[in-house]
């Protein structure tokens, strides 16, 4: 695995792989399982697979984690090089060059719902930085995971407004064997927010169930927005979209979501 630190080692890289197909894997590090099953898939699809490693600081608010997400580059890398990974992509932008970067927008229709309503401008931050890579690296794929369903209904998008030549590909959410969405944000939860954090996966697939098998949806997302509360969780929504329900929900400070077909 080469490491590229900035835009010279990796415009060498890409004389180096100009004539493979390339299928890239955009992060934010603090690897988990989840993050490397993007890689299997990456490698399913192409000849060299690259991963990024960027904490986006445009996609944080400023009452956000960006401080505080978790950091550890070493560990990164021993996990990357577990598996095939040709390069790997770990810019240190400054204000300055963030700044210079072409701003995108999301598209409104797709990032004013859900988590666009509470983390205001996220997506922006999100389709700016992404579009940057996409430039830089010019990959043939890109993978990103359900986890972040809204994400990728938005990278799509994004791709189809600005004709890009690239194929986005969806990879399932992986999780914990006690269901909890694998998220580089767990490692904030303690062992009692943990064990509440699981009720999260028990209860949408009792709302998948029963959405599945009676019509009035909105009935049933009521009565669980009350259990949610009434175990303790905040909220920020429970709703129904793309055929699959969604939840942002926050135990002890730490914000969480999941989503699954319905
Ligand atoms: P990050 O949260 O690090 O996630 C990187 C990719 O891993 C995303 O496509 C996300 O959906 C996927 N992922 C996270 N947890 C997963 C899980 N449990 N199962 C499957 N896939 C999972 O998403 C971002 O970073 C950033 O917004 C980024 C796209 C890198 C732009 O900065």
């Amino acid at each position: 695995m080469k490491i590229l630190y900035n835009l010279e080692e990796l415009e060498i890289a890409k004389n180096e792989y100009k004539q493979k197909s390339i299928a890239f894997v955009p992060t934010m590090g603090a690897l988990h399982a989840g993050h490397l099953s993007l890689i299997d898939r990456a490698n399913s699809v192409a000849e060299n697979v690259i991963v990024s490693i960027f904490v986006n600081p445009l996609q944080f608010g400023p009452n956000e984690d960006f401080s505080k997400y978790p950091r550890d580059i070493d560990r990164d890398i021993n996990l990357l090089k577990s598996k095939k990974v040709d390069y790997l992509f770990c810019p240190n932008f400054t204000k300055d060059e963030l700044l210079k970067i072409k701003q995108i927008s999301a598209e409104p229709e797709l990032a004013n719902i859900l988590c666009g309503k509470f983390r205001k401008g996220h997506f922006d931050g999100v389709v700016t930085i992404v579009n940057y890579f996409f430039e830089l690296i010019e990959p043939d794929y890109a993978i990103f995971g359900e986890k972040d369903y809204q994400q990728l209904k938005i990278i799509e998008a994004m791709v189809n407004n600005l004709s890009l030549n690239i194929k986005i590909l969806a990879a399932p959410i992986l999780r914990e064997a006690s269901g909890l969405a694998m998220s580089s944000r767990n490692v904030y939860l303690n062992q009692s927010s943990r064990l509440k954090a699981d009720e999260i996966y028990k209860n949408l697939s009792s709302i998948s169930e029963e959405i599945r098998s009676r019509e009035e949806i909105q009935g049933i997302i009521n009565s669980y927005k009350e259990k949610f509360i009434n175990s303790g969780f905040e909220l920020d929504y429970l709703e129904y979209h793309w055929s699959r329900i969604f939840i942002a929900a926050r135990i002890d400070g730490v914000r969480l979501i999941d989503n699954m077909p319905a």
